[in-house]
């Protein structure tokens, strides 16, 4: 008997929260029911989702940036019907699979210096762990450099070029030899490339915690550097692809900067089937697999899968079809315009950083006294809380889904659809200033929801703290 998904969604409507908090993971639930993301979504098309309500929301969330063009687009849904509808195979196994064998030629034509192959997986930490691997049999040297906040995956490899110590504490030691460096410092990139043994440089070109944009500057010079040490550059643009930088990756704004090995995930699977590339040289390639024996040394079991390939074709033919890198840029720059113009009128508004469709909005100590205490005051207590008390009162007043982009910073990263209408821009831009008139009035209603989950949070850090230290 056929299941009916249907009825399965109908009746743990309301209910999912219960089920997944017993099954699954209650401390997630625990801090989604904290800032108010306990909704039961029923419903999503482009840039919208909508709950049992029938409420409708701007996802500027994205599922972190997978949505590059929108929930259910229509070419990308044909595409994986017509797979599912086909009985040409799928994982055979032992194969070369066609649809993968054309999306590595269309990835590599887009794909800046002489990269002409493709290893393919499931998600974005595993094409990082693929590229250290090529990068260390490649080079015969074991050690890499990262950069402080950088953020590249969770499993043990990519976890250890992570920038973020409370992500890999209680999982250590990771991989040794990996070293971090500060963004721009080139002193400290040096000082550790002449050792000779390092196998890579991983960067993303705008790093996600903060939307930190490297400078041309910085990423040429390190290029010389390793070419010099004869590292190679591993350039994450798992977020920053698929046009979310108005350019097909971020790298390419940069003329003259070539990685050697580029990685991609998110977006590359058009929303709806995980998928993840490690594009590089045929040379570091066959370093890897460089006899019979080895064919396969570095594979996954369901790499390449029809579905996952026709979801990357697709996705790459929509990106042309609606010119979606131009648009990128253009709405990117409606929004930091929209954004900029709002500066000069709220003291915690600092500014943007923009480049394409990946934005973070700047938030900062304001002048004023009775604003500077508010600020003092929900820093002491958390160091993530003012973000927060932008994205709560976005999605709780405004229906719009955003994030704090990252582990104390006070940025609040937004990553629309590249394909929104200006009416979304709108309707964000409004939000966004209502959000501020109320936070800029101290005390204000807006500061009474923020104490109480200030409060909140400070309860499960003393908890946190006693636990550590008996
Ligand atoms: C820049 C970057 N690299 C790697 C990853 C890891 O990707 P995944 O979650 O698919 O493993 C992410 C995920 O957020 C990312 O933003």
């Amino acid at each position: 008997m056929p299941i009916n998904i249907q009825e399965i969604l109908n009746e743990t409507q309301g209910k999912n929260f219960d089920i997944f908090e017993k099954h699954i993971n209650p401390v997630f639930t625990k801090v989604l029911r904290l800032i108010g993301f306990n909704r039961s979504w029923v419903r999503g098309e482009g840039s919208y989702l909508w709950d049992k309500s029938g409420t409708r929301y701007l996802d500027f969330l994205a599922n972190w940036g997978v949505f590059n063009v929108g929930r259910r687009h229509p070419t990308i849904r044909n595409a994986l019907q017509q797979v599912l509808d086909s009985d040409f195979p799928g994982w055979v196994g032992f194969d070369a699979p066609p649809l993968a064998a054309v999306l590595a030629r269309e990835l590599t034509k887009r794909t800046p210096g002489n990269l002409d192959t493709v290893y393919f997986c499931n998600s974005g930490t595993e094409a990082i762990e693929a590229a250290i691997k090529f990068a260390r049999a490649s080079t015969g040297r074991s050690c890499s450099v990262h950069l402080t906040k950088a953020f590249h995956g969770l499993t043990t490899g990519a976890l250890s070029l992570n920038g973020e110590a409370s992500f890999r504490r209680g999982f250590e030691p990771l991989l040794s030899g990996n070293f971090a460096v500060e963004p721009g410092d080139l002193d400290a990139l040096e000082a550790r490339l002449s050792k000779g043994d390092v196998a890579c440089f991983v960067f993303e070109p705008i790093q996600g915690k903060g939307v930190n944009i490297l400078s041309n500057e910085y990423l040429l010079s390190a290029q010389n550097l390793c070419r010099k040490y004869k590292t190679l550059m591993i350039c994450d643009e798992i977020q920053s692809g698929m046009g979310r930088s108005g350019q097909f990756l971020a790298c390419q704004w940069i003329e003259g900067l070539h990685p050697d090995i580029i990685c991609l995930s998110k977006a590359l699977s058009g929303g709806y089937v995980p998928l993840g590339a490690t594009i590089t040289r045929r040379e570091i390639y066959n370093s890897v697999y460089d006899s019979m024996d080895r064919a396969i040394v570095h594979a996954c079991t369901f790499g390449m899968g029809n579905l996952a390939m026709a979801a990357g074709l697709s996705a790459l033919t929509v990106l042309d079809d609606e010119n979606l890198l131009a648009r990128s840029n253009e709405t990117g720059e409606r929004f930091r315009k929209g954004i900029e113009k709002m500066v000069p009128r709220f003291e915690f508004l600092k500014g943007v950083r923009q480049r394409g469709m990946m934005i973070g909005i700047e938030f900062g100590k304001p002048d004023s006294i009775s604003l500077k205490a508010a600020w003092a005051m929900v820093n002491k207590i958390d160091e993530n809380l003012f973000a927060q008390a932008v994205v709560i009162p976005l999605l709780d007043d405004h229906h719009i889904l955003t994030q704090v982009a990252g582990h104390a910073v006070p940025i609040v990263k937004i990553l629309p659809p590249l394909n929104i209408k200006d009416s979304d821009v709108d309707w964000f831009l409004n939000a966004l200033e209502d959000v501020m008139v109320k936070l800029h009035k101290f005390p204000g209603p807006a500061w009474e929801v923020l104490m109480k989950i200030g409060n909140h949070a400070l309860t499960i850090k003393q908890r946190e703290n006693s636990s550590t230290t008996t």
